[in-house]
């Protein structure tokens, strides 16, 4: 497995196998990887003859006041792990390799962006956006790999590959939780112990809301009430950021549960920000 650290070389390599006639996937990571990661890697390595991991704990996704500081970061581990599940490269750049000090070219969905994590995260998937555009140019992938525990993040760059006529295929692949439910995020190491004993409170109050949709309930508003006070019930200190519904393609907002719809959450517990999400079907 070999290292490469800017645009140039991987283009270089990308370049080289595809001249070959070897098809490429690509997995985009923020690195730490978990056993959600190593899902889509082991997914994406049987799609295509090369695998290209991204570790890239990019910038311009994170608001001023967020976490990019302290977001967990372990290179050594990842590249091992990357090279134990078959990768054939990773990509590891500096934030100055991949934006020049003048970067001034941004894309967006605004539309998708705003609502959901959009509402507290304004600049979130504009950076979201910029940088997978620019990895999926740097290695022009047959596929590439992502999580739906993010499915804004994966309804927005569908939307984007949609728009911009890219050839890559965007897969999404189920959720990987925990034993007791929890999705698995690099962020849950920020958990102190009592707090990730009590988070599993998201998807079990996700399920509830499943469960009442199959016994008849349709009102959105009463579903994320219900959600709201079994929360408020089993994880007092958490603030629900949001509890919405909305259309699973196009994300637009959703009144009545009458065909399949989105119910994605983000809970605030302590300083931790956790998301979840549910595909209610009706
Ligand atoms: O989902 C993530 O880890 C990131 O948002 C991504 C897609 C790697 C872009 O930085």
């Amino acid at each position: 497995m070999d290292l490469f650290t800017t645009p140039a070389s991987l283009r270089t390599q990308c370049r080289q196998w595809r001249e070959q006639g070897q098809s490429i996937a690509l997995v985009p990571t923020m690195g730490f990887l978990h056993d959600g990661h190593m899902s889509l890697i082991d997914h994406a390595r049987a799609c295509a003859d090369k695998l290209v991991v991204s570790v890239f704990v990019n910038p311009t996704q994170f608001g001023p006041n967020e976490d990019l500081d302290r977001y967990p970061r372990d290179l050594p581990r990842d590249l091992a792990l990357a090279e134990a599940h078959g990768a054939d490269a990773v990509f590891a750049p500096e934030a100055g390799a991949m934006y020049q000090p003048d970067h001034a070219t941004w894309v967006e969905v605004p539309e998708m962006a705003k609502g959901l994590c959009g509402a507290s995260r304004p600049v979130h998937f504009r950076g979201v956006c910029t940088v997978v555009l620019k990895l999926l140019n740097l290695v022009q992938p047959k596929v590439a790999v992502f999580g739906q525990k993010d499915w804004q993040q994966l309804a927005i760059l569908r939307r984007m590959a949609r728009d911009l006529d890219l050839d890559a295929e965007l897969m999404g692949m189920p959720i990987f939780r925990e034993p007791d439910g929890l999705a698995m995020s690099s962020r849950n190491v920020y958990l102190t112990p009592d707090e990730r004993s009590r988070v599993p409170a998201i998807r079990q109050g996700l399920l509830l809301a499943q469960r009442r949709v199959a016994a008849g309930e349709r009102d959105a508003e009463a579903l994320a009430l219900m959600f709201r006070e079994h929360l408020a019930d089993t994880l007092p200190d958490a603030r629900v950021d949001y509890a919405s519904f909305a259309h699973p393609e196009s994300l637009a907002p959703v009144a009545r549960i009458d065909a399949p719809t989105l119910l994605a959450v983000a809970v605030f517990i302590g300083k931790v920000r956790l998301i979840d999400n549910i595909l209610l079907e009706v």
